[in-house]
């Protein structure tokens, strides 16, 4: 076995134009396990060692097995005790242009005096912490309050619904809810306390609501004996809660993402292969420096705000930007102003935002000295050339490279990405080059071999790596059917590590002859608005929950800012018929549902949708119609009629909104 192994390994990082150093290391990875994982390892503090790097019993993988640690220790503890107890931790920034500063023994204070609080309220190692806040400080703390203590938090992005954040408190059965008053977008207050509110009536597992006071919002409602105000708790807190000794293996937190059912799934981290993960990813992509000013400028909601404003920068010890509020407000140059103001080194962001800039237009970044930007990076979509080369040559001045970083929610930090910490290859705009040390990749077809070069196939994984998602929330069934059983080993695989397992990204990817990697894309049911994930079939769930909805097709539409939006099909019930004002109420309808990420686009009311003759709906038809291309291979299809209605209906709203005009 071990022979096996290391042969499959030699062959990882073959390419030609794989750095020397990158080359060495990945196969290191994998030749020398035990050795290469327990090195980087060491840089985070254990209060245990581990027995053993990884026990693998595909598809479930233990790694640092019998190591024990905490990660708010390791976030602020461990900082402290090296000498930083001053530095600042985040330079945070509200839209409404408040600041505040936090060093990390400000953050060290407020994380342990919380974490008596949620103590004080009876929350136990294993228990579950829903949080459900806006961009500012007391969302850190809360998530590594419940880490100091063993407790999982669990996020939920804030601009998600009452009925969202609903479905998933009551999936992890959480027991306090952490929320605020308000958040500001755009200059508005909006009510969160009123949502979680409304979220609450269709929970009961929720004992304790505590209240962030971010507004100021005077008719906040609350509830005698359920909810209490954060700062009135804080104000008695003893000031020092020891870190909870926590399994490597035990689970840090649950983050809800969207799959291709109406549920979303609850992937779950662990603490030692996620922390060593996400330390280790950050420093091989971005080559971290002690003085660097990071601003990551996802919302922790989703996972790149927990595993690159949480804990990666903080695992670090750096200095971060934490800014709540939009891109563009008061003025197009918000962001340039904040590189400028607290001089930023590297900056992290979506292709979505890029372009969104690229439309306002250059004038805006060049009123700003961004001299300081050292790198730049992407993620959450493919980043096409255009907006590549604008932030290249706009924002970085032809001086900074771009870190392409390709992962997912549960990959836990990069899998895919130039790598500035260790190698960096030669760019080309759109590819996000090579995988990290410790990941194997290939791309096959649907009998699951590899493919030739520019081919495109499914993006494939083919060994397990520390910061891998343990398993869905309560549900391993699920875990396993949905990424480790759409393929089946084979013998034109080559497996690092065995037993062999090939997981399912859902991606669509191609190589190119060098062997660099282009992502392209989700292969299954899931779209991309925006850079968030959202399941066509929770939307279309959400509309068939309507009264006058009989059935729903949801699709992706290409979009030059937001990569997709969101667009419908849909047929009506008897008794009802197509107006705009049943068109106005079902978009209101989804945003109540789901929230306003999942607001669709485009609502079209048919009489049929186009199936195949067992009933699956050909979604692939209504994407063709919407976004004009060839049809393709319609002999499946079982009733021709509901392409041409379809087409019509594209194209009378086409006219009705003059599109084709912009
Ligand atoms: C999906 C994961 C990972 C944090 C943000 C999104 C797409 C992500 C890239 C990239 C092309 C990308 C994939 C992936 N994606 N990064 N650099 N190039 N596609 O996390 O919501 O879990 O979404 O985002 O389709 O599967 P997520």
């Amino acid at each position: 076995m071990a022979e096996e192994s290391s042969s499959a390994a030699a062959e990882i990082g073959q390419q030609k134009y794989y750095g020397h150093k990158l080359k060495e290391m990945s196969r290191r990875a994998f030749e020398d396990l035990e050795n290469f994982w327990s090195e980087i390892a060491e840089n985070l503090v254990w209060f245990k060692k581990w027995d053993k790097v990884l026990e693998w019993d595909p598809p479930f993988a233990r790694w640092f097995v019998g190591g024990v640690l905490n990660a708010s220790y390791n976030a602020l503890d461990a900082n402290i005790k090296k000498g930083l107890k001053n530095k600042v931790a985040y330079f945070w920034e509200g839209e409404e242009g408040k600041t505040r500063t936090l060093t990390y023994y400000q953050l060290w204070k407020e994380v342990n005096k919380f974490a008596n609080v949620l103590k004080k309220l009876g929350v136990k190692k294993g228990d579950r912490i829903s949080i459900y806040l806006p961009m500012i400080p007391e969302l850190p703390i809360a998530m590594l309050a419940a880490a100091r203590i063993g407790a999982l938090h669990s996020v939920v992005f804030s601009g998600f619904s009452a009925e969202a954040l609903a479905n998933r408190i009551n999936d992890a059965e959480a027991k306090i809810l952490i929320t605020a008053d308000g958040l500001y977008r755009r200059g508005k207050v909006i009510p969160l306390k009123k949502n979680a509110d409304e979220a609450l009536k269709l929970t009961k597992s929720v004992e304790k609501v505590i209240v962030v006071k971010r507004v100021g919002l005077e008719d906040t409602p609350m509830t005698e004996g359920r909810d209490y105000w954060w700062d009135d708790l804080m104000k008695d807190a003893e000031p020092y809660c020891p870190p909870e000794p926590m399994e490597a293996t035990d689970p840090l937190f649950i983050l809800y993402t969207s799959g291709t059912t109406g549920k979303p799934k609850g992937v779950v981290h662990s603490t030692g292969g996620y922390l060593v993960w996400v330390w280790a990813t950050l420093k091989w992509a971005f080559d971290l420096k002690p003085d660097d000013i990071w601003w990551c400028t996802a919302d922790i909601g989703w996972i790149t705000g927990h595993s690159y404003i949480v804990y990666g920068p903080l695992l670090h010890g750096v200095t971060q930007i934490m800014y709540d509020g939009a891109p563009d407000y008061p003025a197009p140059d918000r962001w340039w102003e904040i590189v400028e103001k607290y001089g930023v080194t590297a900056l992290y962001t979506a292709p979505t935002a890029i372009r969104m800039h690229m439309k306002f237009g250059e004038q805006w970044a060049k009123k700003h000295d961004l001299s300081t930007l050292r790198i730049l990076g992407t993620v959450g979509e493919p980043i096409n050339p255009e907006a590549w080369k604008w932030y290249y040559e706009i924002i970085g001045n032809d001086r900074c490279p771009i870190i392409d970083t390709w992962w997912q929610t549960e990959t836990g930090g990069f899998m895919i990405s130039p790598a500035a910490g260790i190698d960096l290859v030669p760019l080309k705009p759109g590819s996000a080059t090579f995988p990290l040390p410790g990941i194997a990749v290939d791309v096959v077809n649907e009998d699951g071999e590899p493919v030739k070069p520019y081919e495109r196939g499914y993006l494939v994984v083919l060994a397990p790596w520390p910061g891998m998602l343990m398993t869905l929330w309560r549900d391993p069934e699920r875990y396993k059917e949905v990424y480790w059983s759409k393929f089946q080993p084979n013998s034109k695989l080559k497996f690092p590590i065995q037993p062999p397992a090939v997981y399912y990204t859902g991606d669509y990817a191609m190589k190119d002859e060098e062997g660099y990697l282009w992502l392209m894309g989700r292969a299954d049911d899931v779209i991309k608005v925006a850079g968030h994930r959202i399941g066509t079939a929770e939307v279309e769930s959400a509309f068939v929950s309507h009264p006058a909805v009989a059935e729903a097709a949801v699709i992706g539409k290409p979009d030059p800012v937001k990569g997709e939006t969101i667009v419908a099909f849909i047929i009506l019930k008897s008794g009802y018929s197509p107006s705009e004002e049943l068109r106005k109420e079902l978009r209101t309808w989804i945003r109540k549902v789901i929230g306003p990420v999942a607001t669709p686009e485009a609502i079209f009311f048919v009489s049929s949708l186009p199936k195949t003759r067992s009933g699956k709906i050909m979604r692939r038809l209504l994407k063709a119609i919407v976004s004009g291309k060839q049809l393709g291979d319609i002999t499946t299809l079982e009733d021709a009629s509901s392409i041409e209605e379809a087409k019509r209906a594209v194209e009378s709203l086409r006219k009705s909104m003059g599109e084709g005009k912009s």
